[in-house]
């Protein structure tokens, strides 16, 4: 609880997320990467390597991006920010909440790195909008990374729509909405990474697929399936039923993306 509190107090946080609890949830976060960075390593390590092989397909390519634009990194503990300052002349850490590591970042690359406060939902302000007018367009000059973001970008909105009273299916919907919305400005840019947790696993019980029909449409919109990995998200002892995520990373761009 203390160590959240310090790290809640170390957060740059938007008023909008921080009325909807995305300040305490990256608190939360920041805290269980340091508690479980042995359990975590490989995913970290996964992410990293996987950002890593797209970028570097996309600056391979005629058209290269000579920017980056990386969504969800405001804590910096996923993304090889030192091997991308090589490939791209500046990057935007892009979040609604930003801890130390980003901060810190931003003042030693001064002109090269920048933390970019930005709601990629467009949605957080007014839980009205509609998420496919609300989504905000993406840099098409960049090299566009979604990083680990897709499951969370409407978690807080659908739990604020159902305390205020909304029914689920609704709820679901818009949730889905936000999601879709996320895909589809990914989608238009040429060039962008997006990395997503497809199921939860448990030992116990099969995989529940938590985001169906996503991989067909993306092969069907010209992504490129990249790697898989398994991140141990609740690792024995952690809690009573352990479970994980099965990972994926797909990419559009560079030598075989369109
Ligand atoms: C699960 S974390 C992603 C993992 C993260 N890359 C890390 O370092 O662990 C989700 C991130 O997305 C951010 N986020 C959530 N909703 C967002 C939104 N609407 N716009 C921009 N960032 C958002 C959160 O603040 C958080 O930093």
């Amino acid at each position: 609880m203390i160590e959240e509190a310090i790290a809640w107090a170390r957060l740059d946080c938007m008023p909008a997320a921080q009325r909807l609890g995305l300040r305490r949830e990256a608190a939360a976060l920041a805290v269980r990467h340091r508690r479980l960075r042995m359990q975590w390593a490989d995913h970290i390590a996964q992410t990293r390597a996987a950002l890593l092989a797209s970028a570097r397909r996309s600056a391979a390519a005629p058209d290269t991006p000579r920017r980056a634009w990386i969504m969800g990194a405001g804590l910096l503990q996923d993304v090889p920010l030192r091997e991308l300052l090589d490939l791209f002349e500046t990057i935007d850490l892009v979040d609604v909440c930003f801890g130390p590591a980003a901060r810190v970042a931003a003042r030693e690359h001064a002109g090269r790195v920048r933390c970019r406060p930005h709601d990629v939902s467009g949605v957080l302000e007014d839980l009205s909008r509609d998420p496919q007018r609300a989504a905000p367009p993406m840099p098409a000059d960049a090299w566009c990374a979604s990083v680990n973001l897709l499951s969370q970008l409407s978690l807080l909105p659908c739990a604020a729509l159902l305390d205020r009273g909304e029914a689920e299916a609704v709820v679901e919907r818009y949730g889905a909405a936000i999601q879709q919305a996320h895909i589809d400005a990914l989608g238009r840019v040429p060039h962008a990474c997006l990395i997503v947790e497809y199921a939860q696993t448990r030992t116990d019980a099969p995989n529940d697929v938590l985001l169906p029909g996503l991989p067909d449409c993306l092969i069907r919109d010209g992504w490129t399936a990249g790697p898989r990995w398994q991140w141990a998200l609740n690792p024995a002892g952690e809690t009573d039923e352990p479970s994980g995520r099965a990972m994926q990373a797909w990419w559009r761009g560079g030598d075989t993306g369109r």
